[in-house]
């Protein structure tokens, strides 16, 4: 697969169900199903997108991965971004982050932040190669178990060059 054959499409209540099997699949304390329906529907600020595609065994398209952020006035708010095992390490994430950011700068956002756990390096990595950078540390900000938050700002925010590559 390369980044290139992968769609990003607002996620639609359709793919609730594959949405949640992600999230369950990828996280120790998963949004439940209201959680993500509320993000879906329920809320003013947030986006929801999903990348498909195609499953090395069918060829049809499957649903990867997703991404819930919010655009609040002038900020991005990276909430919640997971890519299925079988499809990591191919450009998925880094492709959502870029649809977001776009997002964004198209409606007047002029930084974005994420919290994500000081244990991630590879999602703090995924981050910082796109221009974010640390901001400070949130002591025992989560749960399940319980850990550290580093925060991210990016600020201005600005497309990464890596958004431009050919299929990105
Ligand atoms: C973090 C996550 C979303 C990355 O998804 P992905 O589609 O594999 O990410 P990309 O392919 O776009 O990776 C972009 C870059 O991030 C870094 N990266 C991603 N996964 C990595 C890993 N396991 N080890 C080291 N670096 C990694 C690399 O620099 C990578 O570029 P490269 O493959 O050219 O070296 C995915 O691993 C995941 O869903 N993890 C579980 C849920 C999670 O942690 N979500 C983030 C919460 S803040």
């Amino acid at each position: 697969m390369t980044s290139a054959s992968v769609i990003i499409e607002p996620a639609t209540s359709g793919v609730l169900d594959e949405v949640l099997a992600i999230e369950q699949a990828c996280f120790s304390a998963p949004w439940t199903r209201k959680m993500l329906a509320a993000e879906l529907s329920g809320n003013q600020f947030a986006h929801f997108l999903v990348a498909k595609c195609p499953d090395p065994l069918s060829g049809s398209l499957a649903v990867a991965g997703y991404f819930c952020f919010w655009v609040v006035f002038e900020e991005v708010r990276l909430m919640n971004l997971a890519v299925l095992a079988p499809f990591r390490r191919q450009g998925v994430a880094t492709k959502l982050v870029c649809t977001a950011l776009q997002t964004g700068m198209e409606r007047g956002a002029t930084r974005a932040m994420l919290e994500v756990r000081v244990s991630n390096h590879e999602a703090q990595t995924l981050y910082h190669r796109l221009g974010f950078r640390q901001t400070a540390r949130r002591a025992r900000y989560y749960d399940n178990p319980e850990e550290d938050a580093v925060l991210m700002e990016m600020a201005p925010l600005q497309v990464s060059v890596l958004c431009r590559q050919p299929g990105a």
